[in-house]
């Protein structure tokens, strides 16, 4: 058993308006867009369960109450499915529903960029580490991201972000990190850029939206600078915690989806798809048939 303090809390940030997807987003949260049959962050919640989470933090924002929703028992349509028998669909809602007290909405009142997102986390998560999960991005491995940066944080404690490559010449996109000491399971990081200017990135490692921290992060939130894009950036604040703890980063072996990009998320879809036994052998059938008329 490692003596480090249990990572029980994980934050979602949920507030962006997705103007990607516009107009589905006028209406519908981007996070609750489907990949086949889920909400894209039902993907991502469930990534945290399984690297153990207990408490699951949203920071929300206006128009987004059906996330909530979302998490909670909906009589009406329970009862209708106990009065017709349907036992495997009442049993996905039953599983996917965190417990009772296990979740915590506040609301990002502004939209100031992802660091002011956490920041606004910070009451409610206290003082103790805690995970942050974007939920933009789905990461598909046997063994989740999470539960596998969990398992570096046992050995390491400190700070700890995935990290995955990325084509150099897309390096300007993301927070990238300078490559330190390499440890078992990770390396140490040395450098943080949010959003390098072509030709500056440390390395062409890029942050890919999962962060163990530790709650000193939040006082460096509140006084947090704005940076790139004019927005108050989280990868600022881990810069400078990362001057008095220690950062590890842990390379994510696996296949990513930026779902927050239209060509990720229909990819995802299809990927996805393809791993429900139900459905995978049509939809791959009908994928080869629509693939062969491209030429
Ligand atoms: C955010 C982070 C960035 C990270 C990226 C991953 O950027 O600031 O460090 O690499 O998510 O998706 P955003 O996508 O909000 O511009």
């Amino acid at each position: 058993m490692s003596d480090r303090p249990k990572l029980r809390k994980a934050v979602f940030p949920v507030a962006g308006f997705g103007t990607r997807f516009l107009p589905a987003t006028k209406a519908v949260p981007k996070e609750m867009i489907t990949i086949v049959d889920r909400p894209v962050l039902q993907y991502v919640v469930d990534e945290a369960m399984e690297a153990g989470i207990e408490h699951f933090v949203f920071v929300t924002g206006r128009n987004k109450g059906v996330i909530e929703d979302y998490f909670d028992i909906q009589f009406e349509l329970e009862n209708t499915l106990k009065a017709r028998n349907k036992k495997a669909e009442l049993e996905i809602l039953q599983s996917l529903r965190p417990m009772a007290g296990g979740s915590s909405f506040t609301r990002q009142q502004e939209a100031l960029g992802l660091g002011h997102a956490v920041w606004c986390a910070r009451d409610i998560v206290g003082n103790e580490p805690f995970a942050l999960l974007l939920p933009d991005m789905l990461l598909k491995s046997e063994k989740g991201c999470l539960k596998g940066m969990v398992e570096l944080y046992e050995k390491t404690g400190g700070n700890v972000v995935a990290v995955e490559a990325c084509d150099p010449e897309m390096a300007f996109k993301y927070g990238i990190v300078g490559i330190g000491e390499e440890l078992d399971g990770g390396f140490r990081i040395t450098e943080m850029v949010e959003k390098p200017a072509p030709g500056t990135a440390p390395s062409n490692l890029f942050i890919n939206g999962r962060y163990i921290l530790q709650p000193e992060i939040f006082k460096l939130l509140e006084t947090q600078e704005r940076g790139a894009g004019d927005e108050i950036q989280l990868t600022d604040s881990m810069l400078k915690l990362a001057k008095n703890q220690p950062f590890y980063g842990y390379r994510f072996e696996g296949t990513s989806y930026d779902c927050g990009s239209k060509e990720g998320f229909v990819l995802a879809n299809v990927s996805y798809a393809l791993d429900r036994p139900d459905i995978r052998d049509k939809v791959g059938a009908d994928l080869k048939a629509v693939l062969s008329q491209l030429s």
